[in-house]
Order: structure tokens, then C-alpha cells, then sequence
């Protein structure tokens, strides 16, 4: 008889079965210690929680499933032979947040310090692969000393097929980036490569170059924290979206951001209930835009006044000031929100102020999510400083984001239109659907004072009263264009309405566009200009 026909009895395949178990079991408890009690602790003395306990945080209870848990690098110098964790400091699955799906990784900061080894890229890549293929979200979670310096160039390698995956996934599915731990040299790049990035104050931070490497270039003084923190990249830099307090809070910013957009590029975004009467209407808004224009008021009490439940998440609110975007809904369909503010510098148009709204324009229209435009801009911001920092190129970014996004596009000028800044807050020329204006709204080329001293400068000279003349001109002139009528009579604006009519108005404009269907002419892709 041979020796395959051979059957095992039940008692030898429950042994085997046994052994096998044993065997799993054991990988797993080692894959589940991460870098073992000692780094933890350290971990956690630091304030920062574990690679796993963050994912166990972010996702809906049980419902994740690890990938590759078993991966092991294959790195034979500097001793790694002898020391092979499984999973090599990456953990990579998907699971739910709020019942939908999303792929996740989390450095784990207590095997080899996070750092990234080849093996460790082809998981993330992999996740991406699989990510793309199902249209979920992906994650991920940033905790790591960098390159995996025993590995060299495979190591470098392993970034580099992170970017290419992190910019070929742009715009097909959401990508968030959260920085809990170190993130320096090139790895910041795949991060920047992402939709959005949370910060941890305190424990997390971002450079190409750290504190030593400028000391010894250009002799500045500078810590890690002012280098490379959460508060610089949100307030200075633009680089982060949101600076909290500790891994939990960020975590939950970003749970709460998924709940605003869909899972990839083809589904429409997230509908909820309508838990607020869409023909309310906020009587504080007869009284929230002042009617002297040059009284500063908070935007952001216009925006909750006119959304669902006054539920207003904003976005980046520390850097650009200037300009306010964030999320919020309407009648329980989720919406971008962009708008001037004119308590910080008049709502005045920058740099800044514009690669912000942009570059949130173009989320928005990446996953068909409408857009809201509050309008109440005296121009661009003048100076050397705003023209060679390059300005005409940077307001070109927001006029290109606006002209180019099919989303519904919603604008109300609430006060003040000038310029060229008119031309850039998707006006109906930049293929807005819906225009309105408030009766405060001053649409104009500039202010009546200035029209009146450039175009009537001979008739007040002529004049014997030359105040009393200048007066009456700058009235006129006002009466004539400091208002929104010129605009609605040239069908610029499709209706004037009063402010307490915003959300109802607003409500019956975005139903209406519920279906709207529009498209930018075949290109490989246009050249906005960065
Ligand atoms: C391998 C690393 C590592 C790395 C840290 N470790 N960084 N192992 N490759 N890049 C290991 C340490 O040896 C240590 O192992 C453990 O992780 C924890 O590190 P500590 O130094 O004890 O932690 P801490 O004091 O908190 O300091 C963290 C740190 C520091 C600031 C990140 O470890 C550090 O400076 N690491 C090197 C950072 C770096 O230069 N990376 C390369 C950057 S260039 P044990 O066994 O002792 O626990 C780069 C290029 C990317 O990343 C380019 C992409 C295109």
C-alpha cells in the first residue's frame, strides 16, 4: 500500500490540529505585543497610545480585520536577522466606522520605532490596492523614526511606492492623514499627499530637516515643537488641518469627518436625517451682518444660523483666518462650506487665504460634495509682500478650483463683492447654479470714494465746494453700484433676498440641484496654477 493512501487516525490529525493551533496562537500573541511591555509602557508614559489600541479606537467595536499580520521583513544586516516581529511595526486591516467601510494603517512606534522597512510599504500598498478596488477611505496613522535605516535605499524605495499610490488614489477615494508621533524627512510627503492631516500637540511633529540639520545650515535655534508641531503646521504653515490635545481627540476628528463624505469618487456623499426644519427661519440673521460696512462681524454666526442644528465643523480654523471653510448640512445632505471673514482683515483675499479655500473647493468637487459661498470680500490684499509672494498666481489657484468644480455651487454675497475678489467667489461667470444677494450687498469694482476720485477727478476739481461735490458724486455713485441691484438687473444674481429667507431658499436651491449633472471638456487634466 502506499504511503499517501495512508489515513491519519482522528487522535493523530487532533494532535497535528493541536500543534498547528499552538503554533498560530503564538505568532499572534507575539504580533499582538508589539514591541513588548517595556516600549509600551514607554509609549504610554509619553501620552501616546499603541498602534493597536488607536485602531481599536477609530473603528466601530469588533469589526476590525488585520491584513498581513504575519509579514516579516527580510533585512539580514545590523543583526535583523535575529529579530523578526510579526507584522514588522505596521498594522494594516480594514473595519467600519459608523457601519461603512475603511482601510487603515498604524505605524506601531514600539517595533523598530515605527520605521518604515520595505515589507512595511508593500502592506500599505497593498491596503491601497485593495482600498482603490473596494472605494473605502484609507487611513493612516503616523508614528514612525522615518526610513528604516538598517534597509537603506529598499526603505526609501518603499516611500516612494507610498507617494505614487497616495497620488494616483487622489480624488478616487478619502485620505486622512493623522500625525501622533514623529514625521520627518521625506515621510511627510505621503501624509502632504493626503485630503486632510490631524495633529497631536505636543507629541507629534513634522519636517524635512530637523532642529540639528538647521543649526548647523542657516545657525538658527529652533525646537522640534516650534519646527515642526501641531500648532505651527495650523496656524503658520497650512500643512495640518486640525491641532488637538491627544491621540483620542484626534481620532475623533476623524471619525466625525468621515461622517461628512462619501467612501470614494462615484458615491454621492453621506445623506442624514433631516433633524431641522429646512424653512426655518433664524431671526437673528436680520440683525448678524451689520449695515455699516465697515463693521466686522463673525461669519461663522451666519454659517450655524443657516445650516442643520447650527452644526458648523470647521476646517483649518487657526491658519488664513481670513477665509472660513468646514463642513455642515442641509436638510441632511452634507455640504462644503467656504466664506470671507470679515473680522479678520476685513475678509480680505490673500495667499494664504486663497491656496485654502482651493484646495477645500477641490476636495469637495473630487467627492460631489455642494458647495456654499459666503460673500463679503473688499479685494485682495495689497502690499509688496502679498505681489511677490506671488498672489496673482495663488488667487488664480481659487478662480480655477471654482470654474472648474461641477458640484452644485450655492453663493450668497451677503455685504461687500469688489473686484477681482467678485470674480473669484464663484460667481454665476464661474458656473454657479444658484446666486443670491442680500439687500446689504455692494457689488462693485471698488469702493464709491475711490470709483468717484479716479473717474470724476476733473468735475471735483472744477468745483468751488470741492468736499460738498465729492459728496454728492460718491452718493451717486454708491446709489448706482454700491448695491446689488446693477448685478440682479444684469441677471448676475438670480434674486435678492432677505437674510432670514437664507436657509429656506437655500434648502429649495440644493434640492433643486439634487440631480445636477455637469462636465469640464476631455483633458488628460488642466494645469492649475500651482
Ligand atoms: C530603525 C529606528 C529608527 C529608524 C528609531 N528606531 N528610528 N530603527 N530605523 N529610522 C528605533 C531605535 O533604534 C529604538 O530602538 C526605537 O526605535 C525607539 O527609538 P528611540 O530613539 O529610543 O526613541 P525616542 O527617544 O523617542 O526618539 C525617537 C526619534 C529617534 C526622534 C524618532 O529614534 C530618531 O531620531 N530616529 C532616527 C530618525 C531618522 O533619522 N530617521 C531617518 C530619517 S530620513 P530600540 O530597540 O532601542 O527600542 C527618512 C527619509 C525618508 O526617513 C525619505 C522618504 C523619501
Amino acid at each position: 500500500m502506499a504511503g499517501s493512501d495512508v489515513k491519519p487516525g482522528a487522535t493523530d490529525w487532533d494532535a497535528l490540529r493541536g500543534v498547528q493551533r499552538e503554533r498560530l496562537q503564538r505568532i499572534t500573541e507575539t504580533a499582538f505585543a508589539g514591541g513588548g511591555k517595556e516600549r509600551i509602557e514607554k509609549q504610554h508614559k509619553a501620552g501616546k497610545l499603541t498602534a493597536r489600541e488607536r485602531i481599536e479606537l477609530l473603528l466601530d467595536p469588533g469589526s476590525f480585520v488585520e491584513m498581513d499580520r504575519l509579514r516579516t521583513h527580510r533585512c539580514l544586516d545590523f543583526h535583523m536577522e535575529k529579530n523578526h516581529p510579526p507584522g514588522d511595526g505596521m498594522v494594516t486591516g480594514y473595519g467600519q466606522v459608523d457601519g461603512k467601510h475603511v482601510f487603515v494603517f498604524a505605524q506601531d512606534f514600539t517595533v523598530f520605532g515605527g520605521s518604515m522597512s520595505e515589507v512595511a510599504a508593500q502592506k500599505i500598498c497593498k491596503l491601497y490596492a485593495t482600498a482603490m478596488k473596494v472605494g473605502a477611505p484609507v487611513i493612516g496613522l503616523n508614528d514612525s523614526g522615518g526610513a528604516r535605516i538598517q534597509e537603506g535605499v529598499a526603505s526609501l524605495a518603499g516611500y516612494a511606492d507610498i507617494f505614487c499610490a497616495n497620488t494616483l488614489a487622489s480624488g478616487v477615494i478619502p485620505q486622512l492623514s493623522v500625525i501622533l508621533g514623529p514625521c520627518a524627512g521625506g515621510a511627510v510627503y505621503s501624509p502632504a499627499l493626503t485630503d486632510f492631516i490631524v495633529m497631536v500637540k505636543d507629541t507629534s511633529y513634522m519636517f524635512l530637516t530637523g532642529p540639528d540639520v538647521i543649526k548647523q545650515v542657516t545657525h538658527e535655534d529652533v525646537t522640534m515643537e516650534q519646527l515642526g508641531g501641531a500648532m505651527t503646521h495650523s496656524q503658520k504653515s497650512g500643512v495640518a488641518h486640525f491641532a488637538v490635545d491627544d491621540d483620542t481627540r484626534a481620532i475623533m476628528v476623524v471619525r466625525e469627518l468621515l461622517g461628512f463624505i462619501p467612501s470614494n469618487n462615484s458615491e454621492e456623499p453621506p445623506q442624514g436625517k433631516i433633524s431641522d426644519d429646512p424653512e426655518r427661519k433664524d431671526e437673528a440673521l436680520k440683525t448678524l451682518i451689520p449695515t455699516n460696512p465697515n463693521r466686522p462681524y463673525d461669519v461663522r454666526d451666519v454659517i450655524k444660523a443657516v445650516v442643520d442644528d447650527r452644526h458648523f465643523f470647521e476646517v483649518q480654523p487657526h491658519f488664513a483666518g481670513n477665509v472660513v471653510i468646514g463642513f455642515a448640512r442641509l436638510m441632511g445632505q452634507s455640504i462644503g462650506v467656504v466664506a470671507n471673514q470679515p473680522q479678520v482683515m476685513a475678509g480680505a483675499l490673500d495667499i494664504d487665504g486663497s491656496d485654502k479655500a482651493a484646495r477645500f473647493v477641490r476636495f469637495c468637487d473630487c467627492f460631489n460634495i455642494p458647495l456654499l459661498t459666503l460673500v463679503d470680500v473688499p479685494g485682495f490684499l495689497p502690499g509688496t509682500n502679498q505681489e511677490y509672494g506671488g498672489v496673482i498666481r495663488h488667487g488664480a489657484k481659487l478662480l480655477f478650483a471654482y470654474a472648474e468644480a461641477t458640484v452644485p455651487k450655492l453663493t450668497v454675497i451677503l455685504r461687500k463683492a469688489y473686484g477681482g475678489a467678485y470674480c473669484v467667489m464663484a460667481p454665476k461667470h464661474l458656473r454657479a447654479d444658484v446666486n443670491f444677494a442680500l439687500p446689504t450687498a455692494e457689488i462693485a469694482v471698488m469702493g464709491a470714494a475711490g470709483a468717484v476720485a479716479i473717474i470724476q477727478r476733473d468735475e471735483i476739481g472744477k468745483a468751488s465746494d470741492k468736499d460738498a461735490k465729492m459728496k454728492e458724486l460718491v452718493a451717486d455713485y454708491a446709489d448706482k453700484f454700491q448695491n446689488p441691484y446693477k448685478a440682479a438687473e444684469l441677471g448676475y444674481i438670480d434674486e435678492v433676498i432677505v437674510p432670514e429667507d437664507m436657509r429656506p431658499r437655500l434648502c429649495q436651491a440644493l434640492m433643486l440641484l439634487r440631480n445636477k449633472r455637469d462636465e469640464i471638456p476631455p483633458k488628460k487634466h488642466g494645469n492649475i496654477p500651482l
